[in-house]
């Protein structure tokens, strides 16, 4: 084999060979291909993408090229979910409760939020004291303990993806389907989960902006995680307008709280529920309606709830915090933003909320920034609402920027206001199975 012939064969858009595939992956992460062979490869692979059994053999190859994880301690079900990401987007922290609160384990390796997309860990790492980096035997005796356990990502999951990753942002290769597939679904598959949910983002704030290149990644993915001997369905989710109304860090456990807690329905806790119900249905727990009716009881109930207090606690954080919100770290500025005519609120760009989340310190511009996770925005209209001239349509929080003049100015332009109000856009558009 040689790395000539196989970028030949992609170029002409002739198959590879699994054994190909794995061969190239192995040989890039092992240095023995140089960067400059791997990205002509890669630039081949955006103009003529791959088929689908190329795509399950590049992504198991990229599985393999670091540590799989071993959940069969964990007596039950385990299902992962994944989202695409998006601004606002907390579900996770709501979802991994119900779940569990329902009986069945979610073990789940999250990421850190970089440019407009906020991160789980970061959001977690907003409660005192919570811990995020544990040994893989303490996060399996917490996900029986508490049923679900949240911890940042290892550095020995698929380091094939992160040198392709890197390769792949300074090509302009990033925006090819089956390399954005094998990227997450590796990581999704070294988690060892038995079923895998999938959200899907379409939207301003989404990395897929139409539904065909939506529907594309979706199917792609569930494909490979099928041929991989996965349980596996794609939710594709509406990311027109930030998920909820709190963007930022601190400010988003306050709303996964209010949510546990019953306080507060909506959008957000409609999704919650559908992507809990799914999850459900995967891991054996019922038909499509008995399975929302347990996640519905789950919150209810208060059992979710109760699920992410020990959560909290083993791992080391207050978990009075869910009494208290005081106890979360608090910004030293705020800021109305106020609508400058009356009228329905038509748009609240997604993409543009969360580079303005960025601005007041709640994400990272670089992979090394420092995140102030008392700052966000708290938005008090959604789409579809009226607002009269001069009313506060959000507040913004930060402790490190205090004049917020020009910040305030990007907020107000993420929001369009009418005089007709617009369609409400479908909350869920497609599941992919
Ligand atoms: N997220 C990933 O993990 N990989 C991609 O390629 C794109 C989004």
């Amino acid at each position: 084999m040689n790395s000539y012939d196989i970028i030949s064969k992609t170029k002409y858009g002739r198959e590879l060979a699994d054994e190909e595939i794995r061969w190239l992956v192995e040989g890039y992460v092992n240095g023995k291909i140089p960067d400059y062979q791997l990205s002509a490869w890669l630039m081949a692979v955006y103009f003529n993408s791959l088929s689908e059994r190329e795509t399950t053999a590049l992504t198991l190859a990229m599985r393999d090229s670091g540590d799989v994880m071993d959940l069969s301690a964990i007596d039950g079900i385990t299902i992962d979910k994944h989202s695409t990401g998006g601004v606002g987007d907390k579900t996770s922290l709501i979802i991994a409760p119900i779940v569990s609160a329902s009986g069945v384990y979610v073990p789940k390796m999250s990421g850190r939020g970089l440019g407009h997309t906020g991160g789980t860990i970061d959001k977690l790492e907003s409660i005192p004291g919570f811990k995020t980096e544990l040994s893989f035997a303490r996060f399996i005796e917490i996900v029986k303990k508490a049923g679900f356990s949240i911890i940042s990502q290892s550095v020995d999951i698929v380091p094939a993806d992160k040198k392709l990753y890197a390769l792949r942002d300074t090509t302009a290769t990033v925006d090819s389907i089956p390399l954005i597939c094998s990227s997450i679904m590796s990581k999704k598959l070294a988690m060892g989960a038995d079923c895998i949910l999938l959200d899907v983002k379409l939207g301003s704030g989404a990395f897929m902006k139409t539904e065909e290149s939506a529907k594309q990644l979706a199917r792609a993915m569930v494909n490979t995680a099928v041929n991989s001997g996965k349980k596996c369905r794609a939710i594709i989710t509406n990311m027109d307008e930030p998920l909820g109304d709190s963007i930022g860090n601190a400010i988003e456990i306050i709303e996964v709280i209010e949510i546990l807690k019953g306080n507060k329905k909506g959008r957000l806790y409609e999704l919650c529920i559908e992507l809990s119900a799914n999850m459900l249905e995967m891991a054996g727990k019922g038909n499509a309606d008995e399975c929302r009716r347990l996640a519905v009881e789950a919150i209810s109930s208060g059992s979710a709830m109760e699920k992410l207090r020990l959560m909290i606690e083993l791992q080391g954080g207050n978990p009075r915090i869910i009494d208290d919100y005081a106890l979360l770290p608090q910004p030293k500025f705020s800021t109305d933003v106020l609508a400058q005519r009356s009228g329905y609120i038509t748009e609240i760009n997604s993409e543009e909320i969360g580079l303005t989340a960025l601005r007041l310190g709640a994400g990272r511009v670089t992979k090394e920034s420092e995140i102030d996770l008392s700052a966000g925005i708290k938005l008090n209209k959604s789409v579809g609402d009226y607002a009269e001239s001069g009313e506060a349509i959000m507040t913004l929080y930060s402790s490190v920027e205090s004049d917020f003049s020009e910040i305030a100015d990007m907020a107000r332009h993420a929001v369009t206001i009418s005089e007709q109000a617009s369609e409400k856009k479908p909350l869920i558009y497609d599941v992919v199975y």
